[in-house]
């Protein structure tokens, strides 16, 4: 923003009771919207008007990541800066006086938010960080095109993650994330200026790197420039799916996911992770739950009991005729053989009052302790 804008009103302290304070270490106070609220030091000016209720857009800002300042989205104006301070990374100080919904402030917004409209050639992808700014902020002006294009990785054929430079906006949430959360440090920024983007050493495929799939990438970038690759070409109709919540059963973690349902087609599209802070996985999630998911509509699942017949072959039946069989079979062995030649195994895809169950049959139920669980090993 030119420097010649006067800074906006900061309206006095006395103008509203002090907000709760974060926790017993809140001994800062500062003005946020002509509100008093309690900061500890430390923490930034984003984390204080969050806690006071107060909202400021961001895009390059995760929860989870070392705060950057790259994508300007936040910027609010403070008493102890001329210009506009980015919000997610200015620290409170006492006494501060903040306003974050001004005139300067919005058209600051819907300038910056022009430039990266300017810069998507192939347009904002519904329902993204970015595009939900856009509908909230507005465009003004409205600028042309840039012809700025941006190299990918068109020999990248992994399965799993697509990049599609064109949407990408440098915010670095996905190379923070890969390295401060994931710890792996696949991907990177690579080139400069216009053509700065998102590469692999030597530009391999995700495969060929220290990549683990964990598609955490995709979940934390804000436009949508990362998608994944077997839905890409339905991205445009991701705000139309339902999310069901679920806990996954790949492992005993427990952790938990949005399983993104097309009601039309009763069909898992996607698997999305909660947002960070509100479940124990953090908005993280592994390879297999995250991509893993085509069994719950593959053909081949079995979704009724089989019994072999007399020729040996499988073939459905119900419920209580596959029970008895079990029962009839299992006694047999037990009467014949002893109880200890029999042996239970359960799965950690069931649930733990399923595994319980289990062990009680067997031990309760045919009296041998011979029952192990594929998580326990
Ligand atoms: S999938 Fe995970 S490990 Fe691979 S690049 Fe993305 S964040 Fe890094
Ligand atoms: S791919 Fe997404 S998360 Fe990564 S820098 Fe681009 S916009 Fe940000
Ligand atoms: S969210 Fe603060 S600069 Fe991007």
């Amino acid at each position: 923003m030119p420097d010649d804008v006067p800074p906006g009103p900061f309206p006095g302290s006395a103008a509203a009771p002090a907000r709760a304070a974060g926790d017993g270490l809140a001994t800062l106070s500062v003005v946020i919207d002509g509100t008093q609220v309690h900061a500890a030091p430390g923490e930034t000016l984003l984390q204080a008007a969050r806690r006071a209720g107060v909202t400021i857009p961001t895009l390059c800002h995760d929860e989870r990541l070392a705060p950057t300042g790259a994508c300007r989205m936040c910027l609010v104006e403070s008493s102890d800066s001329r210009r506009m301070v980015p919000a997610c990374r200015h620290p409170v100080a006492e006494g501060l006086e903040v306003v974050t919904d001004s005139a300067r402030v919005h058209r600051h917004r819907q300038s910056l938010l022009s430039l990266y409209a300017a810069d998507a050639p192939e347009g904002v992808k519904p329902g993204t960080e970015l595009d939900r700014h856009m509908r909230t902020y507005g465009l003004e002006p409205g600028l042309p095109q840039v012809n700025a294009p941006r190299e990918g990785r068109p020999d990248d054929d992994n399965k799993y993650v697509l990049f599609q430079p064109e949407s990408c906006i440098l915010c670095a949430r996905c190379t923070r994330y890969c390295d401060e959360v994931e710890a792996v440090a696949a991907i990177t920024l690579a080139e400069r200026g216009s053509a700065t983007t998102i590469a692999t050493a030597d530009n391999v495929s995700l495969l060929d790197s220290t990549c683990e799939l964990c598609g955490g990438c995709i979940d934390t970038c804000p436009t949508g420039a990362l998608v994944e690759r077997k839905v890409a070409h339905r991205q445009d109709t991701f705000p139309s799916l339902k999310p069901v919540r679920t806990t996954c059963n790949y492992c005993g973690v427990g952790c938990q996911f949005d399983l993104q349902v097309d009601p039309a087609a009763n069909q898992v599209v996607r698997v999305t992770s909660p947002a960070p802070g509100t479940t124990t996985n953090d908005g993280n999630l592994c390879v297999k739950g995250r991509f893993a998911y085509g069994f719950i509509g593959h053909p081949e699942r079995l979704t009724e009991p089989l019994i072999r017949d007399a020729s040996g072959e499988l073939v459905p039946t119900d419920w209580d005729t596959a029970l008895q069989r079990a029962a009839d079979l299992l006694t047999g062995v037990r009467d014949k053989f002893g109880k200890d030649t029999l042996g239970f195994i359960s799965s950690s895809r069931c649930t733990n009052e399923e595994n319980y169950l289990v062990q009680k049959l067997a031990r309760a139920a045919f009296g041998t302790n011979n029952c192990h669980q594929c998580a326990a090993t």
